[in-house]
């Protein structure tokens, strides 16, 4: 309940509909009780007319006029009221989508580590939709119900303590009873969730990968796994379902007892002449007005505990503080030569145990630095250190002298050009993907930067050039179009430091070559980590770092570590012998054709 009412003071900002909402739903609770009191009128009136033998026509009639307006009233004031409660919750649901939006996009990259895309997306979904539709139902009926009650309540003890009582007892029992059954509703509400939560996590990422489920033919396995969860989710309903409605029948049998002594009561004492008519109809019709709300209190309750359910996981995310943040007072980094220092780092991912051990070179300001090391040394989680997506466990990471934890990561992500091991887009056009770090940019720099990166050509193939849409995640470019189009936004981006993160190891010479000639234009003059595995792309670095086991192995000039055993040496080997042994099977090739 209090992550509800934390739910209402997150949108404060909303109080004129919260204000208007309460006024309106005390009009409605007064038009709405103002009626049981005109038939009352009515009734002692006919009653009266037929016992005396004189009728009162007019006045019946005048009451049948005020009937009518506050039936009128009630009309426009609940339309109003539901209007209001329909803004209200729609703006609280921009709201709270708006945060959780904002502060996921600041949670680190380790937050993502380890969450499905899909089960982020669903959690927002359904969280979202079962806090606002309750707030919605609770502005425009619970709470008019609450308050008819509450003043039904105070008019039955007015004419009749002793039935005000009887009407009373009812909540503590329905309390108790709703408490004793939502504990455990609640439990197997959250057990349901997450197999939601699972099931949409996996949807997302069979969907946005489709072409792998299709190539290994696993449609009907994800299929399966996909509906093993909403059958889980059947099964816990089916356990929620009856439990919820047993105890239902139980509170159920509770007010059936009670209001047999209530109507008891009524009808008797009128018999007796301890109530006139036209109060027993009054009271009668209270009674059904008290009635009606508590017989309807399982959907209540029901919608309330979905909400409480759902604001609570709302803040289990909102309450995730990003474990990278900027320092307090943080500066911006200003780079003026370039030089960037690893000065003694060691990190591992979250647990597990480290990946690299007491990491120490600098990469002078316009030099360029390449990284060797078999797969899986943690050349990419060094480039990601840099970018601050994690925080060293040891040591630091220096640019021009200043600690890249004590920046901001805007200014210092704005310092660092990137093109990733996966040329990763988005779907839209290629003169948006190049513009990515500067939607303002002009379409003449838009077109120099695809020139920079030998995309000119193949782009101005394109029927509809840069406006070409490119699917989900460029799904429509090869590869080599891909990397020329990431490398034509990293050279847009215009940053002192780069990072080359294997940008040509998918493609073939000629595109290599293209590739290569790009990523010479955008090298120049900035300070560069490159890595990659075709040897031929950092035969040009000014200088090599081999990483063996976590630890910096060798540094050194491409010349000088070609003498040396090390790694990059092995490695130079390996690939002219392989170029050696394709040589030959091709002129064998030659040969036999
Ligand atoms: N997000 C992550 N969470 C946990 N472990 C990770 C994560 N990313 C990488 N690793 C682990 O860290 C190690 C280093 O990974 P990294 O991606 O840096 O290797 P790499 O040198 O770039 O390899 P490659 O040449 O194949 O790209 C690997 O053992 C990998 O399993
Ligand atoms: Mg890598």
């Amino acid at each position: 309940m209090n992550d509800l009412i934390k739910i209402l003071r997150y949108a404060r900002d909303l109080w004129p509909y919260y204000v208007g909402i309460v006024v309106m739903s005390i009009l409605m609770s007064l038009t709405a009780l103002a009626a049981p009191f005109i038939i009352k009128l009515a009734t002692d009136l006919i009653v009266g007319s037929i016992q005396t033998g004189n009728a009162d026509v007019s006045g019946a009639l005048w009451l049948a006029v005020a009937l009518f307006g506050v039936d009128v009233a009630n009309t426009f004031v609940t339309n109003y009221g539901g209007y209001l409660g329909d803004i209200m919750s729609i703006k609280l649901r921009a709201h709270l989508s708006e945060r959780y939006y904002y502060h996921l996009l600041r949670l680190p990259q380790g937050y993502y580590d380890n969450e499905l895309t899909g089960t982020i997306i669903n959690r927002l979904n359904r969280t979202i939709t079962e806090v606002t539709q309750f707030l919605n139902i609770f502005a425009n009926n619970f709470f008019q119900m609450f308050l008819t009650m509450i003043l039904t309540l105070v008019i039955v003890a007015i004419y009749s303590w002793e039935l005000a009582l009887l009407l009373f007892i009812l909540y503590p029992i329905f309390m108790w009873l709703t408490a004793k059954t939502s504990k455990r509703w609640q439990k197997l509400q959250d057990r349901k969730n997450l197999q939601h939560d699972i099931a949409s996590g996996r949807f997302n990422e069979v969907v946005s990968q489709i072409r792998v489920v299709k190539s290994f033919i696993q449609e009907h396995v994800e299929f399966r796994h996909f509906a093993k969860r909403y059958q889980k989710t059947v099964v816990l309903t089916k356990e929620q379902s009856n439990y919820w409605h047993k105890m239902d029948v139980i509170r159920r049998l509770v007010l059936n007892v009670v209001f047999f002594g209530v109507f008891a009561y009524l009808f008797v004492y009128t018999a007796n002449g301890e109530f006139t008519i036209g109060e027993m109809v009054l009271l009668i019709q209270l009674v059904n007005m008290v009635r009606f709300p508590i017989f309807n209190m399982s959907f209540i309750v029901d919608n309330t505990q979905k909400a409480i359910a759902g604001s609570r996981d709302y803040f289990s995310v909102m309450e995730t503080e990003p474990d990278i943040a900027d320092a307090r007072g943080a500066q911006k980094l200003k780079v003026a030569k370039g030089e960037v220092v690893y000065g003694g780092v060691s990190f591992g991912y979250g647990h597990e145990k480290e990946v690299l051990h007491d990491i120490a070179f600098t990469v002078k300001p316009g030099e360029k630095v390449a990284l060797v090391g078999e797969s899986g040394e943690g050349k990419t989680t060094l480039t990601s250190l840099l970018l601050r997506l994690y925080d060293v466990s040891a040591g630091e990471i220096k640019i021009d002298g200043t600690p890249i934890h004590t920046v901001t990561q805007t200014s210092l992500r704005q310092n660092i050009g990137v093109v990733f091991q996966e040329p990763a887009l988005f779907s839209g056009t290629i003169r948006e993907n190049i513009a990515y770090a500067n939607p303002k940019a002009s379409d003449r720099q838009v077109e120099a930067a695809a020139k920079a990166a030998n995309a000119f050509e193949f782009v101005g193939k394109l029927d509809k050039g840069f406006d070409t849409q490119i699917g989900e995640r460029g799904l429509k470019l090869s590869g080599g179009q891909k990397q020329r189009i990431a490398i034509a936004r990293a050279i847009l981006k215009d940053a002192p430091i780069l990072i080359l993160d294997e940008a040509t190891s998918s493609l073939d010479s000629r595109a290599e070559k293209l590739v290569q000639e790009a990523l010479n234009r955008l090298m120049k003059g900035r300070t560069t980590l490159i890595i990659a595995h075709r040897l031929s792309t950092i035969a040009h670095v000014d200088r090599i770092v081999t990483i063996r086991n976590g630890r910096i192995d060798e540094v050194g000039t491409p010349a000088e570590l070609s003498k040396t055993d090390g790694i990059y040496a092995q490695l130079l080997e390996l690939q002219m012998g392989s170029t050696e042994a394709a040589k030959k099977s091709l002129q064998k090739f030659e040969i036999t054709t």
